[in-house]
């Protein structure tokens, strides 16, 4: 009897332990979809979970009006890395990139594995022609993202819900903490689980922890980028997942990573964008060239990357690194031009509570500057126009300007 009690007492106990411990720990983190090279084809997708799954699975289709796409699901593997934690927690993160999709097409995704699963969530894939679409830009969010930055992301969010991907000029956080990666993910909420992200990297996002647990610089990207997220590996062998290009239903955005080797990098550029075929090209890198503080001046992009701009006619230019904002006039060699003429707009801009003066270096070159706000930019791309909106977080237009081609 007292046997057969306490053995029916450890079965209750186990599947209860079970219940509420499997959820939580093998529960698909951190989903997000990162734009490939071929977007119009293909989507990639990171995940993490806090307890090992051995055969963690994207499933994939596309969307109907019920749920009965259930029924024509495809099952993609994925990878799978082991991380350590600055917690010495060991942590486990999925990635895969789904190919042979068809252009600007509703899918329905979930990531996890045989008994637990993510939300279905959707997406739309790239169109393979140069169809209208808006993107939204953010400078650093870097500090206090869940405090301070949800508001930012979804002001952002709520402003432009239907932008195909949004795109980050660095400094995601201030430092390669787990928990802050956590915040990150938190504050963004659903939103990258169904909108793309691309970023350039930060000197934030180099940063690593020493084994005496001090951060300390690198000119290596962080191993925690790289865990979180799967980007492009398409530009130059040193700078996977943090130099590359993906063109765009009519532009080019060019992401370079200006921490380290801007001159060997820019080399790789010039030859890039000597063979463009899209009509626009978008720029983005953190360090600006055109500082808008007045502590910094950032010689190798100005050196390095401008003239390369000047040549190709690059159309704009987004930066980030100064924590505060500003819109350049048209610029070809150094000097203001005029709107109708070739040149390059430069933007600088912050989306995080961190806030510098603004200095008065280059005021002759800017149309607008500001300090202590938090903005995002949403940028509209319709064949021979694109339409640039800065707003703030409380829902004002701060700046806005069109190009026209
Ligand atoms: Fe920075």
């Amino acid at each position: 009897m007292t046997k057969k009690f306490f053995l029916i007492l450890f079965c209750f106990l186990s599947v209860n332990l079970f219940a509420q411990q499997k959820p939580d720990n093998l529960f698909p983190q951190r989903i997000v979809l990162n734009l490939t090279p071929e977007p119009a084809t293909s989507i990639a997708v990171t995940w993490r979970s806090l307890s090992e799954v051995y055969n963690p699975i994207v499933q994939i289709a596309e969307s109907t009006q019920w749920i009965n796409f259930k029924q024509k699901v495809t099952e993609i593997n994925a990878s799978k890395e082991s991380f350590i934690t600055d917690k010495s927690q060991e942590v486990f993160h999925y990635s895969a990139v789904i190919k042979n999709l068809l252009p600007n097409t509703v899918y329905v995704y979930r990531v996890g594995s045989d008994s637990i699963w993510s939300e279905w969530n959707q997406f739309t894939t790239a169109d393979s022609k140069n169809t209208p679409f808006k993107f939204v830009y953010l400078g650093d969010p870097q500090n206090d993202i869940m405090e301070y930055c949800s508001r930012v992301f979804r002001a952002a969010f709520k402003n432009a819900g239907d932008a195909d991907f949004w795109l980050f000029g660095g400094d995601l956080v201030s430092e390669p903490y787990d928990d802050l990666w956590g915040e990150f993910f938190y504050s963004a909420g659903f939103i990258f689980r169904v909108t793309p992200l691309i970023a350039t990297s930060g000197n934030h996002d180099h940063l690593f922890i020493d084994a005496d647990g001090k951060i300390k610089k690198s000119k290596v990207i962080s191993d925690r980028w790289l865990t979180h997220f799967t980007l492009p590996e398409n530009g130059p062998e040193d700078f996977k997942e943090t130099t590359y290009y993906i063109d765009y239903q009519g532009v080019r955005f060019v992401i370079i990573n200006t921490n380290d080797k801007v001159e060997e990098q820019s080399k790789w550029l010039d030859n890039l964008l000597s063979n463009n075929p899209n009509k626009w090209t978008i720029v983005t890198f953190h360090h600006p060239i055109y500082s808008s503080t007045s502590e910094r001046d950032d010689k190798r992009t100005r050196n390095f990357l401008q003239p390369i701009f000047d040549k190709y006619s690059v159309d704009l230019v987004l930066t980030g690194h100064d924590h505060t904002y500003s819109r350049s006039k048209k610029i070809l060699n150094g000097n203001a031009v005029a709107d109708n003429e070739k040149g390059t707009v430069y933007v600088v801009s912050v989306s995080g509570p961190k806030a510098y003066p603004l200095g008065n270096r280059y005021n002759d070159l800017f149309v607008k500057t500001g300090e202590k706000v938090q903005l995002y930019q949403v940028i509209e791309v319709n064949d021979n126009k694109i339409n640039y909106k800065s707003y703030t977080v409380n829902g004002q237009l701060y700046d806005s300007f069109e190009l026209t081609k």
